[in-house]
């Protein structure tokens, strides 16, 4: 049976894996956080060194929970992997080519066997080019930094708007610029921005073009 395929991708705090998760749970198709997964790298990249990626299938394996948590090697790093440290070095290490080349094979493994909703940077232009579905989310920086500060306040930090505002900048600047499929629409994605929209439209609108689409 033939697997289908939704790609999500877009700027830091556009509402990706948010509004991917409840896609992806009314689907029933299998979620995929690929953000996550270059996290995960980037925390044992800091905690071991960069010269391990010459032989990173060596050294890491990634897998899901049933809750989407992530496993490194067999440990549940679900929290570790959204700390500072990481979050700062992410975008660099998601710039070499050994780290890519790694988790794109294991992502495009995965929509092999299951159908999948992926969330990315670069999941409807190298990762499922053929991908039945593919949205581009954006939202303002201003209202992306604001969500970003609703959610380290819940989690009790305290950190500025204008920090979070030029982390999330600084990132998209990485991600953009890199040689290595930066983060850029698709042809023939469908730009969904949703900066005034709420979650719950959000996820309607996405139902809404994959039934089109496939007529479901
Ligand atoms: O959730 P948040 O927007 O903070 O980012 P994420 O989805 O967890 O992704 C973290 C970082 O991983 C991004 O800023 C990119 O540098 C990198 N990434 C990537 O290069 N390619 C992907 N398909 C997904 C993430
Ligand atoms: O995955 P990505 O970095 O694109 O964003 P996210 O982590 O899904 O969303 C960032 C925050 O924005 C979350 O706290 C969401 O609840 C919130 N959000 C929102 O308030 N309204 C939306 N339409 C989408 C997300």
């Amino acid at each position: 049976m033939s697997q289908i395929s939704i790609a999500i991708d877009g700027p830091a705090a556009a509402g990706k894996s948010t509004i991917a998760k409840r896609v992806a749970k009314k689907l029933q198709f299998l979620y995929i956080d690929t953000g996550a997964m270059y996290r995960a790298v980037t925390l044992y990249v800091l905690e071991h060194g960069d010269k391990i990626i010459e032989n990173i299938s060596e050294h890491i394996d990634i897998t899901f929970g049933i809750n989407d948590e992530v496993y490194l090697n067999g440990t549940d790093v679900s929290k570790e992997i959204r700390s500072p440290e990481v979050t700062n070095s992410v975008s660099r290490v998601s710039a070499i080519g050994e780290v890519r080349s790694y988790l794109v094979d294991m992502q495009r493994k995965i929509s092999r066997t299951d159908s999948v909703v992926m969330d990315g940077r670069d999941i409807g232009t190298t990762v499922l080019p053929d991908a039945e579905v593919k949205i581009f989310m954006q939202a303002s920086p201003e209202v992306r930094a604001k969500r970003r500060l609703l959610e380290e306040t819940a989690r009790g930090n305290t950190i500025d708007l204008q920090t979070l505002t030029d982390e999330i900048i600084r990132r998209d600047q990485i991600d953009s610029t890199r040689e290595i499929s930066p983060l850029v629409q698709a042809d023939d994605a469908i730009l969904l921005d949703t900066s005034y929209l709420s979650i719950e439209e959000a996820e309607d609108k996405i139902i809404q073009l994959v039934e089109d689409k496939l007529e479901v």
